[in-house]
C-alpha cells in the first residue's frame, strides 16, 4: 500500500537537503483542461482513471514564496496578502502538502501566496497553488527535481496541479503503476497556436459547495454513467490532439465542450446528483449555442463550479466580448503574458 509519505520518500531518496535556503519562490500558471480529469482510481496519490488535456493560462496563476519556521509547530499562511486561519480548509490543505516535506514536527512555515484568480470557485486555483508551491519547495531544499518530478509531487496536493508547470498544451499521462511513478504531465509537442483565446466567464465566485474531491468519489461510486467515461475520454483524446496537430478550432471546440458536458452528465446522474451549474450558468451556455447558430464559433468548457470558460479565436473577440460584457480574455500563446 503506497502513502503519500512513502511516494516522496522514494522519490526525494538522497536529494532532500536539511539545510533550507532563507527563502524561495516560485510561480506556476493555472491551467484548464479540455479533457477533463474526473475519477481516482487510487484516492489518496491522485491516480486518475483516464489521462487528461490542458491548456495553460500564462498570465493567471500562483506567485508562492515559502520560508521554514523553525521552533513553529503551526504554519503560517497568507493569501493575497491577508494570513488565514490554521483551521481554514485552504491552510488545512496547504499544511497537510507540507507535512510531506517538513524535517520535523518542530518545524513550520510561513507561506506567502498571491492567487490572481478566484479561490476554490472551479478556476483551477487549487492547481496553480500547488503547482508553485512544490515548485518553491524545490528551490528551498535544493532538490534539483526534474518537471516531471514535481508534476508527481504537485499531483500529490491536488491532481490537476500536475499539469500546472508548464506553459502550452500539457497532457497528464494516466499511467498504471500502483506508486503513480509513471503518472505526471508532460507538454505536448504541437505548436503554438497565438489566435486561440480563452475567456474567462465568472458567474459566481463565491466558493464552491461541494469540492472536486468529494464529487468525484461520489461520481465514481453512484454515477451509473461513469462507467463510459474511460471510452468517453478515449474517444475524445485523439481527436483534440488531432484538432491540436492541424489547429483545427471547430473540432477543439466541439471535442473540449462534448467532454465537459459529458463529465458535467455523470454528475448529474451521481447519487445525490451533483449540479454545479447555477440559472446564469445555463442562460451563458445558451448564448454561446446562439452564437454559434449565428455563425461565431465559440465554445465552453465548465470545471467543479458555476464558472465558464470560453474558447473562440481573436478574429470573434469583439463579438464574444460583446454578448459577454464581463468577459476576461486571456491570450494564451502570448509571450508578453507570461508571469
Ligand atoms: O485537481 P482537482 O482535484 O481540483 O480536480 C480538478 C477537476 C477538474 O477541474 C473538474 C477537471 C480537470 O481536469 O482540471
Amino acid at each position: 500500500m503506497w502513502t503519500k509519505r512513502r511516494v516522496v520518500q522514494d522519490l526525494l531518496q538522497g536529494r532532500a537537503l536539511q539545510t533550507a535556503r532563507p527563502d524561495a519562490e516560485a510561480f506556476a500558471p493555472t491551467n484548464i483542461a479540455l479533457i477533463k480529469y474526473w475519477g481516482k482510481r487510487d484516492g489518496v496519490l491522485n491516480l486518475p482513471v483516464t489521462s487528461s488535456v490542458s491548456i495553460a493560462l500564462p498570465s493567471r496563476g500562483a506567485w508562492t514564496r515559502i520560508r521554514e519556521l523553525p521552533g513553529c509547530a503551526q504554519d503560517e499562511i497568507t493569501l493575497n496578502g491577508s494570513p488565514v486561519e490554521a483551521t481554514a480548509s485552504f491552510a488545512q490543505r496547504l499544511s497537510a502538502h507540507l507535512d510531506l516535506f517538513r524535517p520535523n514536527k518542530h518545524t513550520g512555515y510561513g507561506v506567502s501566496t498571491t492567487i490572481n484568480i478566484p479561490v476554490a470557485a472551479g478556476v483551477a486555483s487549487s492547481a496553480c497553488g500547488f503547482a508553485a508551491l512544490t515548485f518553491a519547495l524545490d528551490r528551498l531544499y535544493g532538490w534539483g527535481c526534474s518537471k516531471s518530478e514535481l508534476s508527481i509531487l504537485a499531483r500529490l496536493g491536488s491532481g490537476s496541479a500536475c499539469r500546472s508547470l508548464w506553459n502550452g498544451w500539457v497532457e497528464w499521462q494516466c499511467g498504471d503503476q500502483a506508486d503513480g511513478r509513471d503518472s505526471f504531465a508532460v507538454p505536448l509537442a504541437v505548436r503554438p497556436w497565438p489566435e486561440l483565446r480563452i475567456g474567462l466567464l465568472l458567474l459566481n465566485t463565491g466558493e464552491k459547495s461541494l469540492g472536486s474531491r468529494e464529487a468525484m468519489q461520489r461520481t465514481v461510486e453512484t454515477s451509473p454513467l461513469f462507467s463510459d467515461w474511460p471510452q468517453q475520454v478515449e474517444r475524445d483524446l485523439p481527436q483534440l490532439k488531432h484538432a491540436l496537430a492541424t489547429q483545427d478550432f471547430t473540432l477543439l471546440g466541439t471535442v473540449a465542450e462534448a467532454n465537459a458536458d459529458a463529465m458535467h452528465a455523470c454528475m448529474r446522474s451521481a447519487r445525490p446528483a451533483i449540479e454545479y451549474s447555477g440559472a446564469s450558468t445555463q442562460a451563458a451556455q445558451a448564448t454561446v449555442r446562439r452564437l454559434r447558430q449565428a455563425g461565431v464559433p465559440v465554445f465552453y468548457t465548465q470545471d467543479a463550479g458555476p464558472n465558464l470558460k470560453l474558447l473562440f479565436l481573436a478574429e470573434h473577440a469583439a463579438e464574444v466580448q460583446e454578448a459577454f460584457a464581463s468577459l476576461d480574455i486571456v491570450h494564451p500563446f502570448k509571450q508578453e503574458e507570461f508571469a
